[in-house]
């Protein structure tokens, strides 16, 4: 590499550490990793012609491909035509993702609202269960669980029309262990609890397959104490555990079903929430109903379902995950990465404790946060991006393998081939290195960027 193509790679990287994201810099930074020039499949190819496997795929979103050739056509053919989308019209994207979704959400969820992000619909759905279960002032979450982040714009409002009657009812939310369906029993047992909301398999870097069973236990304890089952499969839907939906494994249809990530194919981001007549129903009977969408609408949102163009990605990715038989390939390739990462996790016992997943939803919980770092860095220096857990504070962080499930048997052979070599590669090291990493993970959250570029032989300073 010349002198100037490094400076020029320095400033890039200087731009984003200083301005957007220090950690992201910095560990772009780390491995040297270039600047995209475009994506295919499961790759990233970079300007200089180097080729990155993703197995993070954004944890979940890029399911049916990077830049999949349908979904991309889709998006071209309604940008040149009808790219917004009016309230109060009909456009024809819209039609074909409602149509689309019916071939996934089950047949008792009628009604569907349209959200921008993930966080939202799941704030909508809590909205909506409070209103459906007015007596009731708790919500049941699952330990590790994850739905979102946001915190009160409702309770920021001005009009208490709208603001009422939520901001005076927060619930109390109640914890139950993963995978523990007499827990639960007994949290929803005093119907005091309007909803659970739960994601059939746990993910995040937690990521817990439960027992065969228990979302199945989940939804009958909740159907006998007229408790709201909330399905959260914005990870777990679109055939990512090897069937349609997470829940299907349980044959579980739920009250409330939350989808986003891969509904796009990681084009234009959108999210859905699914319920049944009875949560609408019930919802529209509160005092309160004036603020729950219209039948076809969104949840009072200048985001949610505006844009043809989100429609169209939306309806042809969902195409794409029924013409490739997506639930198929998870369940046929999954088997054959969780074989090799539960391989990879008893031969090497120190650094790992084992091999969680369903489908192609994987990970190897690492014995702790240093080991999980450095399996991270060492792939990423063999051209395996992985979902490394960023922003959790976890003593046994799963270091995630979500790959498109278009992923092919020789690209998963070769990312178990890269895995022996890092885990070889951490062999090496004295234990000295992985406990005084997570001595400072534990203290302060982060690696002082100056080890993190020492570690992997960076050529790149950090100067933010
Ligand atoms: C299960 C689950 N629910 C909700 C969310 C929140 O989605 P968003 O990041 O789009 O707000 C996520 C995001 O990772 C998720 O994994």
């Amino acid at each position: 590499m010349t002198d100037a193509a490094l400076a020029d790679r320095q400033e890039l990287l200087h731009l984003l550490g200083r301005h957007w994201n220090p950690p992201a810099a910095t560990m772009l930074a780390a491995v040297d990793r270039q600047v995209e020039s475009y994506a295919e499949g499961a790759e990233v190819v970079a300007e200089d012609g180097s080729r990155t496997l993703d197995l993070a795929g954004s944890y979940g979103v890029f399911l049916v491909g990077h830049g999949n050739p349908a979904v991309r056509a889709a998006v071209r053919e309604t940008l040149t035509t009808n790219p917004g989308y009016v309230g109060g019209t009909r456009h024809p994207a819209v039609e074909r993702l409602v149509e689309a979704l019916r071939t996934v959400v089950p047949a008792e969820l009628g009604h569907l609202s349209f959200g921008s992000s993930g966080a939202h619909v799941a704030e909508l759905a809590l909205r909506t269960v409070l209103m459906a279960r007015p007596g009731r002032s708790r919500v049941v979450v699952v330990g590790g669980g994850y739905h979102g982040k946001t915190l009160g714009a409702l309770t920021l409002l001005g009009g208490d029309g709208h603001r009422d009657p939520f901001a005076s009812r927060s619930p109390e939310v109640v914890m139950v262990p993963p995978g523990d369906a007499d827990a639960l029993d007994r949290a929803v047992r005093g119907r005091q609890v309007a909803a659970v909301f739960a994601e059939p398999v746990l993910g995040g870097a937690h990521l817990r397959v439960p027992p065969p069973g228990w979302f199945a236990a989940v939804a009958a304890s909740c159907r006998r104490t007229g408790t709201l089952l909330v399905a959260d499969e914005i990870q777990t839907a679109f055939g990512r555990t090897g069937r349609l939906l997470g829940a299907d494994h349980d044959g579980v249809v739920p009250d409330v079903l939350l989808l986003s990530k891969a509904l796009t194919g990681g084009m234009v981001p959108i999210a859905v929430l699914a319920a049944s007549a009875e949560v609408i129903d019930s919802a529209r009977r509160h005092p309160a109903s004036e603020q729950l969408p219209p039948l076809w609408g969104e949840p009072g949102s200048t985001g949610g379902l505006r844009s043809g163009v989100a429609a169209a990605a939306g309806a042809a990715a969902i195409e794409q995950v029924h013409a490739l038989d997506l639930p198929g390939r998870a369940a046929e390739l999954g088997p054959v990465l969780l074989d090799g990462l539960r391989d990879a996790a008893r031969r090497h016992p120190r650094h790992l404790v084992d091999a969680p997943g369903i489908g192609l939803m994987t990970g190897l919980r690492a014995r702790n946060p240093a080991v999980e770092t450095l399996i991270s860095m060492q792939m990423a220096h063999r051209g395996i991006h992985l979902g490394h857990s960023l922003n959790e504070d976890i003593a046994q962080p799963v270091l995630r393998f979500y790959p498109p499930l278009t992923i092919e048997r020789k690209q998963i052979e070769q990312v178990l081939t890269a895995l022996e070599e890092s885990l070889s590669w951490l062999d090496r090291r004295p234990r000295a290195l992985t406990r005084g990493i997570t001595g400072l993970l534990r203290r302060q959250r982060s690696l002082p960027p100056g080890l993190v570029m020492k570690l992997n032989h960076s050529p790149l300073k950090v100067t933010w």
